[in-house]
């Protein structure tokens, strides 16, 4: 029988840039522009150049940089009707939105773009937020238990007619959602991907989550992952590698030498926005103190991890096309399924990624018996 994390090419998405200031908190020049021009552009060459996903952020006020924001489900859709095949997944935080409110929006959404919408439920780390907006802000894991009945509801939206749900946070009572997404092979609803790591994270990845997304990592730190989020999937039922799929964040720094690369990187960090780093590391290790077991996303992450605001130089994807691609085969191999990257440049560098990487990944696929012959990429 083929390995599940094996039956497939593996799949690629690069973050929306619908925030102002780009994937880096520096003030290192970045030829990236967060408007709806740009990312219509942008989602175009990144469909021609094999991306499958866009992922866009969700976020409603500065924060440490990201002085303007777009607002993810309607930038989300604005991609999608720019597009012909990329699949757009927009970010959105339960507490902010009812679950049934949303899957009508995602079940038209999806309707409208022949099958192409799903969502990133991210369970929020900036307090200033929820509060600035009179919203409740939950403890850390009650958080979870709300995204998980959030998780709930939506899948029951999408696929039960007359749903029924009974929970502390959400109720339906006979709720009829019509119409319904578009049945797509393999896929029963659209996809329901999630971004957290803290332990509560992954035993509800593991429940109910379509993906589990990862910060970035080493990896030593994504094997951890992989195993412990499997173990509360089989636990639950589910099957890892088909029922729950993973993800990794990384910044790609690809250049025609290793040392132009790393010159990139160190650029980055130099200009770095020293106080916005600092604010946002104090925000989200607060946000990660009150788990239970104090363990969250960005708890052992240092300065330079914090750069990039999702830990994303640590998946060490810096250098060479040729060395670039080995290194995500290797991360292939452990059982990611999808790669998320973030760029400095988006459109031109995008572009350079679909030309120069991801044609060393396919190739090495096949060369290592990773994907059936004519899998989709
Ligand atoms: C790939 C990915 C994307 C995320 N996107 C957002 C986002 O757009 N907005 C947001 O507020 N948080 C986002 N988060 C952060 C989560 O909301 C959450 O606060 C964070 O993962 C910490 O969770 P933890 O304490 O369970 O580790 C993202 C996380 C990941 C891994």
């Amino acid at each position: 029988m083929t390995d599940p994390k094996n039956a497939e090419a593996l799949k690629f998405a690069y973050w929306v840039p619908n925030v102002s200031g780009g994937l880096v908190v520096s003030k290192i020049e970045q030829r990236t522009d967060w408007g709806l021009e740009y990312n219509q552009e942008l989602a175009r060459i990144a469909e021609r150049s094999g991306f499958e996903y866009a992922l866009s952020q969700v976020r409603y006020m500065a924060s440490y940089g990201a002085e303007y924001q777009h607002e993810s489900t309607g930038f989300s859709l604005a991609l999608l009707l720019a597009s012909e095949k990329l699949k757009v997944i927009a970010a959105i935080h339960p507490g902010l939105w009812h679950p049934a409110v949303l899957a009508k929006f995602g079940a038209s959404a999806d309707v409208m773009t022949g099958g192409r919408f799903a969502v990133n439920v991210v369970s929020g780390w900036f307090k200033g937020e929820f509060t600035a907006l009179g919203e409740q802000w939950l403890e850390h894991d009650e958080r979870y238990r709300r995204s998980e009945e959030f998780i709930r509801v939506l899948r029951a939206s999408w696929t039960e007619d007359e749903a029924e749900f009974s929970g502390d946070f959400y109720n339906l009572h006979g709720y009829n959602l019509k119409p319904k997404p578009v049945e797509v092979p393999g896929r029963p609803h659209p996809e329901i991907f999630q971004g957290g790591n803290s332990t509560v994270a992954r035993e509800m990845a593991g429940r109910v989550s379509d993906w589990y997304f990862m910060n970035g990592n080493s990896s030593d730190g994504v094997r951890e992952q992989i195993e412990e989020v499997s173990g509360y999937a089989r636990a639950a039922g589910r099957e890892p590698g088909t029922d729950i799929r993973f993800g990794l964040n990384a910044f790609i720094v690809a250049r025609e030498t290793e040392a132009e690369a790393h010159e990139v990187v160190d650029e980055i960090i130099a200009k770095a926005d020293v106080e916005a780093v600092k604010g946002f590391g104090d925000a989200v290790k607060q946000a990660g103190q009150s788990t239970g077991d104090k363990r969250g996303m960005w708890q052992d992450s240092d300065f330079k991890d914090l750069v990039q605001y999702n830990d994303g130089f640590r998946t060490g994807l810096i250098g060479t096309p040729e060395q670039i691609a080995r290194k995500i085969i290797g991360y292939r191999e452990q059982g990611v399924g999808l790669l998320l990257g973030g760029f400095l440049h988006f459109q031109e560098e995008v572009d350079y990624f679909g030309r120069e990487v991801m044609s060393i990944v396919r190739a090495l696929e096949a060369e290592k018996g990773l994907a059936p012959v004519g899998a989709a990429a």
